[in-house]
């Protein structure tokens, strides 16, 4: 029986090494070489972790970022079977600004449990947290799912708050949102941080839209271990996007539930501040230490555990 719960305390150090070297890399405006020193440095950490795991989600093609590879096995070689996924860089813009937000991620889950989105590289989303769970339809109108939403977390749809990211495409969700009296929270990227966040129900009550697929799959995990409710639906963007799919023998626009996009409660969600933001503070230097804030999820036991780290600034 894989044992992915006894793995957080070595997948820890892995977005935590990522995120300080990347950490080099904050505001000079070279996306690719701060993705590619947290690749970099995830691979090596990963190397050392006592699992034989499979990249499953893997991050980079969407952009031709560089990556971790779908398929690319990671892990010492022995140890427990485990689907790897992986955001090196959430949110590469923000670190190449020097802007809030930006984290280094991964999620694991027994082998063969995250659900593989194939050629899709965006997903819509919806998040919402545990009180709400199994109690809003994805696919009903807005202002419906809005009351759903309300009744469940006993307020008033006025104080509800809906992260979105903010992009063209949801000019008209944004609109449906204001237009039934819920407030909106937007951010040009991190719809990771956003999904926490509405997982948590901290700062928002539901994350919605279309965002990354990989992105998507890693939320779904965090969502899982917290109790909290998600649903995804496959929603091209780029050309050929939606061809690719087909041929793949996926549905566009059919909504999966939590349970499909990560079916175990054995999931492990870990990440690591990059810049300071509303889920983590970034990464901090003084003389002596390097200093970092971590999230540690475990499914098992819905525990959220918050890590600050101080690593001797000489290694
Ligand atoms: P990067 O870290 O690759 O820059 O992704 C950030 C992000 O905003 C994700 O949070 C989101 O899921 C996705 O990009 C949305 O993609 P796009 O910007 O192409 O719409």
């Amino acid at each position: 029986m894989a044992t992915i719960r006894n793995l957080a305390l070595s997948l820890l150090p892995v977005t935590e090494t990522a995120a300080r070297a990347a950490s080099s890399w904050i505001g000079r405006g070279e996306k690719e070489q701060g993705d590619g020193a947290a690749v970099d440095a995830m691979r090596a950490a990963l190397a050392q972790v006592h699992m034989r795991g499979t990249v499953v989600i893997g991050e980079g093609e969407k952009d031709e970022a560089p990556m971790l590879y779908n398929g690319e096995t990671v892990g010492s070689g022995s140890g427990p079977e485990v689907d790897i996924a992986v955001d090196p860089v959430e949110g590469t813009t923000f670190m190449s600004y020097g802007m809030p937000g930006s984290i280094c991620v991964l999620a694991a889950a027994p082998k063969g449990s995250m659900f593989r989105p194939g050629p899709a590289f965006y997903m819509d989303k919806l998040v919402v947290p545990a009180p709400a769970r199994g109690k809003i339809d994805p696919a009903a109108p807005m202002k419906d799912k809005l009351h759903a939403l309300a009744k469940a977390l006993g307020k008033d749809v006025k104080e509800l708050r809906i992260f979105l990211l903010k992009k063209p495409r949801h000019d008209g969700m944004i609109k449906e949102i204001q237009a039934a009296g819920a407030t909106v929270r937007l951010q040009t990227d991190g719809d990771v941080s956003g999904g926490i966040m509405a997982a948590l129900g901290t700062k928002v009550d539901a994350m919605m839209g279309i965002g990354g697929t990989p992105e998507g799959v890693i939320t779904a995990c965090a969502a899982r271990a917290m109790g909290a409710d998600m649903f995804g639906a496959l929603a091209p963007q780029k050309p050929g996007e939606a061809e690719a799919i087909a041929e793949a023998g996926l549905k566009v626009g059919q909504w999966i539930g939590r349970d499909e996009l990560v079916a175990s409660d054995d999931v492990l969600f870990v990440a690591t501040g990059l810049t300071s933001g509303d889920i983590l503070d970034g990464v901090s230097r003084s003389h002596f230490f390097v200093e970092s804030e971590s999230l540690v999820i475990s499914g098992h036991d819905g525990i959220l555990r918050r890590v600050r780290t101080h690593q001797r600034a000489d290694d």
